[in-house]
C-alpha cells in the first residue's frame, strides 16, 4: 500500500533499536516509512507494496539481508526495487561482491553517517518518482493517442455521413433543377428570368418565344421594356401577384397578361422570375360577351317597354278609333278619364324607368333612416292589411346617414312590396337597422317562397318579373338606388322566406358628407 504522493520506504532489521534509528533519519514528510524485523516479514511487505527503495540489515536470524535481496530480486514484480544494505559487516571485497551479486545497488556501513544515508535515499527516491513520472507520461500519452484515434475515427464518421448526405442534397437537387427547367421550358405561361442588378434576361421559355417573337439575344439587344404596366416597375419588384399588363410583340402587336414574379437566387445572383398568363383571347372574349350581354338587356328593356307603353296606346287608340267613327259626337267624359289614366300610366312608367340613370341627381343629406322608416310605415302596413299579414318594426338606435329620402322611401317600398307580394299565406314582414362594425344595415325579411335560382340570376334586370302585373322595375330601381348612396344589397334566401340587406357605410356617408 502507498500513502498518495509519498514514497514507501521499506527498512528491514531483526533489532529493534536500530529501526527506530533509521526511523528518525529518514522521516520525513514525502517517506512512507514501513518496518519490517526479519527477512519474511520483508518479503511479505513486498509482496504487497511497491517500494522506492528498500534499506536491508544483512545479518538477521532465518532469512538474512543477502538471501532476502536474492527473493526479491527473483520475484518480476520487485526485481527492480534498489536494494541498499545495511551492514556491520566488514567492507571485506568477498562480502561486499556477496552483496552486489544478490542484488544490491549500495551498501551502507554501520555505524552510518545520517546524512550520506538521507542522501542515498534521496537519489534512490527521486529515481523512482522519475521512473513513476515517466511511467505516467507514458500512459497519458497512451491515453491521449487513443483520444486522438477516437477522435480521428470520430471525424472519419461524421466526413463520411456529412459526405453521404452532400451527395444526397446534390442528387435532389439535381433532379429538382431538372424539375424546374422542365416546369420552365413547357409551361403554356411566359417565362423569363432575368438578373436584377442589369436586368439582363438570362433565359426564357418556349411559350415565351412564340408568344412575343424574342428570343434571349433579341431581348437583351431591346432599347424599351417588353412589359408595360400603370403601376409597378415590373421587372425590379419580387413578388407582383397576377398584375395586369400589356406586352409588346416583335411584329408590333399588344398582348394582355397577368403578370406574377417571385425573387429567386441563382449562382448567388439575385433574379427575378416572372410569369405571364396571356389572357388576350380571354379578355376579347369577355369584352365580346359584356357586348352581347349590352345587346341583350337592350332588347329585353325595349321590349319591356315596348309591352308597358303599348298598353295604354291600345286603349287609347280604341277610344280615338271610336271617337273618329262617332263623327260629331264629342268624346264622353268618361273615355277621356280613362284615355288619361292609360296615358298616365305609360307616363309613369317611362318616369320610373328614368329614375334608373347613373348620373341621376339626388338629394342627400344628413338624416335618420330608422325616421324615414316610420313616415313610410303605415303604407306598408296598410297594404300588409289587405294581404294579412303583420309588419314587424326591429329599429335599434343607429348614426345618421347620408341619404335622399325619396329614394331611400322608394327602395323600402319596393322591397316590402315584393316581400308582401311573396307571402301567399299569412306571415311576418320584419324590418330591422343596426349597427354592424362600420356599417348600418337594413333588413328586410319576409316569410314568403322564396326566390329561385334563375329569378335570382336576373333580379335587377329592368322589366324582368314574374307577376303577371308588375313591371319589373322595381329591383331594377333598388339597385340603381343603392349604387348611388355607396350601398350594397345582399339577398338571403330559402324556402322559408327572403333578407334583403342594404348595407351602408357610416364612413362613406360622412366622406361623400365633406365632398358636397
Ligand atoms: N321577396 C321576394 N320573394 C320572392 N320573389 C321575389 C322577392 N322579391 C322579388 N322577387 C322576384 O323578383 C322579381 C323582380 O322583382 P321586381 O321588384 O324587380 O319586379 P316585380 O315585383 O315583378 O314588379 P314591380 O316591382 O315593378 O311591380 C319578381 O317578379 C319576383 O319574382
Ligand atoms: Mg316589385
Amino acid at each position: 500500500m502507498r500513502k498518495q504522493n509519498k514514497a514507501n520506504i521499506l527498512i528491514v532489521d531483526d533489532k529493534r533499536e536500530n529501526l527506530i534509528a533509521l526511523e528518525a533519519v529518514l522521516s520525513q514528510e514525502d517517506y512512507y516509512l514501513v518496518s519490517a524485523q526479519s527477512g519474511e516479514e520483508a518479503l511479505k511487505h513486498v509482496l504487497q507494496t511497491d517500494f522506492a527503495v528498500i534499506l536491508l540489515d544483512v545479518q538477521m536470524p532465518g532469512l538474512n539481508g543477502f538471501q532476502t535481496a536474492k527473493l526479491i530480486k527473483q520475484r518480476k514484480s520487485s526485481a527492480h526495487i534498489p536494494i541498499i544494505f545495511i551492514t556491520a559487516l566488514s567492507k571485506a571485497h568477498e562480502n561486499i561482491m556477496e552483496g552486489y551479486s544478490s542484488g544490491a545497488v549500495d551498501y551502507i556501513f554501520k555505524p552510518f553517517n545520517r546524512d550520506i544515508l538521507k542522501s542515498k535515499v534521496e537519489v534512490f527516491v527521486d529515481l523512482y518518482r522519475k521512473k513513476n513520472e515517466v511511467v505516467m507520461q507514458q500512459q497519458q500519452l497512451k491515453q491521449d493517442q487513443k483520444n486522438l484515434q477516437d477522435k480521428y475515427n470520430n471525424l472519419e464518421a461524421i466526413i463520411t455521413e456529412k459526405t453521404k448526405e452532400l451527395v444526397k442534397t446534390n442528387q435532389e437537387l439535381k433532379v429538382s433543377q431538372q424539375l424546374f427547367e422542365k416546369v420552365f421550358q413547357f409551361s403554356p405561361n411566359l417565362m423569363s428570368l432575368r438578373c436584377k442588378s442589369d436586368k439582363r434576361y438570362l433565359s426564357v421559355n418556349q411559350s415565351w418565344c412564340e408568344h412575343t417573337g424574342y428570343d434571349v439575344v433579341e431581348l437583351n439587344g431591346l432599347d424599351d421594356e417588353l412589359i408595360s404596366t400603370e403601376e409597378i416597375d415590373v421587372d425590379l419588384d419580387g413578388n407582383i401577384n397576377n398584375e395586369k399588363i400589356t406586352y409588346t410583340t416583335k411584329n408590333g402587336g399588344t398582348r394582355v397578361g397577368l403578370l406574377s414574379t417571385e425573387t429567386i437566387y441563382v449562382k448567388g445572383e439575385v433574379c427575378v422570375l416572372s410569369t405571364i398568363t396571356d389572357i388576350t383571347e380571354q379578355t376579347k372574349l369577355e369584352k365580346e360577351f359584356s357586348r352581347l350581354d349590352h345587346l341583350n338587356l337592350v332588347g329585353e328593356m325595349a321590349a319591356g317597354i315596348a309591352h308597358e307603353v303599348r298598353n295604354p296606346m291600345t286603349t287609347v287608340i280604341g277610344f280615338l278609333q271610336i271617337a273618329k267613327n262617332e263623327v260629331g259626337k264629342p268624346i264622353s267624359d268618361n273615355y277621356l278619364k280613362l284615355m288619361l289614366d292609360e296615358l298616365k300610366r305609360a307616363n309613369g312608367i317611362i318616369t320610373e324607368f328614368l329614375t334608373l340613370a347613373k348620373d341621376k341627381v339626388t338629394n342627400k343629406k344628413e338624416q335618420d333612416l330608422n325616421k324615414i322608416i316610420h313616415v313610410i310605415y303605415p303604407l306598408i302596413q296598410a297594404e300588409a292589411l289587405m294581404t294579412n299579414n303583420t309588419i314587424v318594426l326591429d329599429l335599434k338606435e343607429i348614426p345618421p346617414l347620408y341619404i335622399d329620402e325619396q329614394e331611400i322611401r322608394q327602395l323600402l317600398l319596393n322591397i316590402s312590396l315584393n316581400g308582401l307580394d311573396a307571402m301567399k299565406d299569412t306571415g311576418t314582414l320584419t324590418i330591422r337597422t343596426f349597427e354592424k362594425d362600420d356599417d348600418v344595415i337594413l333588413q328586410i325579411s319576409d316569410e314568403g317562397c322564396g326566390i329561385k335560382e334563375e329569378v335570382l340570376e336576373k333580379m335587377g334586370t329592368p322589366f324582368f318579373t314574374t307577376k303577371e302585373n308588375g313591371t319589373g322595375l322595381g329591383m331594377a330601381i333598388c339597385y340603381s338606388i343603392a349604387s348611388r348612396h355607396s350601398a350594397e344589397i345582399s339577398i338571403d334566401t330559402s324556402s322559408q322566406g327572403t333578407t334583403f340587406e342594404i348595407t351602408f357605410q357610416k364612413e362613406n356617408a360622412k366622406v361623400a358628407q365633406l365632398n358636397t
